[in-house]
């Protein structure tokens, strides 16, 4: 191969290694066993020639790596997901690198993650499980893990965009011949804190977002709400959440991030009003594949200047493609 391209980790199945391979691309997937890669990692893999790079949202993609990626003779990089709050774009624009990301291909998965997590929210599955499995069970009872029924309940979404969107479709779901659903735009997010039963949180990861779910926006929520995070654990407060939860036994949460990933907040894990999944929105096989296939796509064009945004699975063009070229 021409170019040398790096996938920082394995990814799911073989279509796009065989698409940068039938384009020149020689491909180099790291061994090493560690799940994250330090920047020190990352710099020794680019080595002296690197063409482009597919890595990871547990990576710190900064003005150090992509000076090292351009230093290597590299121009593009594509993380393989949708969120990009791991990235500096402008330090790769400065270093003259592109980035991708790998949006459209997770937004129904994404949100089937999110409607789950609701549903087994509302109906206390996970502690139901744990208390069967614990052999608790001696027999059925009126009061035994009664939740909350979500028919005719308002879900409010903040972030519609693309998977909020989709979360919102599902949740809204109806039998044949039954009155539509309505919904609305808030005109707040002090509406919505105050009048849904179920919230789901979709925004991106950004100065505006952080923490946009604190000890007050809590407080204004109704006591038996449920709130689902599958966006970024930075835009909820996780310590004023577990002091919430502590406080308000029937208030219940669905959390596939966390603040401090891989990490919980102290007290988190001990809650039965929480459930918590390791980053698992984007698995499924289908949605992977896709999401491995898009960063090869996204670094293959930027190496071999294909206009790839014309891709119809591609929704959005290179996150940095109008910037300025470096100076
Ligand atoms: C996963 O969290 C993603 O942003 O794709
Ligand atoms: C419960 O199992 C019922 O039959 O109501």
């Amino acid at each position: 191969g021409k170019y040398r391209v790096i996938s920082t980790k394995s990814m799911p199945g073989t279509r796009w290694i065989n698409l940068l391979i039938e384009q020149d691309c020689r491909v180099e997937i790291c061994t090493q066993k560690k799940t994250i890669l330090s920047v020190e990692d990352i710099i020794a893999l680019i080595g002296n020639k690197c063409d482009g790079v597919i890595g990871q949202l547990t990576e710190d993609w900064g003005e150090t790596l992509f000076s090292a990626l351009s230093r290597a003779g590299g121009t593009a990089f594509s993380n393989m997901a949708v969120g990009y709050n791991n990235v500096d774009v402008n330090a790769a624009t400065k270093y003259g690198v592109a980035v991708g990301n790998t949006p459209g291909v997770l937004t129904e998965t994404t949100a089937e993650l999110a409607a789950s997590l609701s549903l087994a929210a509302a109906r206390r599955i996970v502690e139901a499980d744990e208390f069967m499995r614990a052999g608790l069970y001696d027999g059925w009872l009126p009061h035994l893990f009664v939740g909350n029924l979500l028919k005719g309940q308002t879900v409010g979404v903040i972030g519609a965009g693309r998977i909020g969107s989709a979360y919102a479709r599902m949740m809204f779901l109806k039998a044949n011949g039954e009155q539509p659903v309505t919904w609305k735009r808030a005109s707040s997010m002090e509406e919505v804190l105050r009048e849904a039963d179920v919230i789901s949180l979709h925004p991106i990861l950004d100065k505006t977002t952080y923490h946009l779910v604190n000890k007050e926006s809590l407080s204004k929520m109704k006591k038996e709400a449920i709130l689902i995070n599958c966006s970024r654990g930075p835009v909820v407060d996780e310590v004023a959440l577990v002091e919430h939860l502590k406080e308000n036994p029937m208030f219940r949460v669905g959390l596939d991030v966390f603040e401090d990933e891989p990490y919980m907040k102290p007290g988190l894990a001990d809650m039965k009003n929480a459930i918590v999944v390791p980053h698992i929105a984007s698995a499924s096989k289908w949605t992977r594949e896709g999401m491995a296939t898009l960063a090869a796509l996204n670094v293959l064009g930027k190496i071999k200047g294909y206009p790839v945004w014309s891709d119809p699975n591609r929704v959005e063009p290179f996150l940095n493609e109008n910037a300025p070229p470096p100076a």
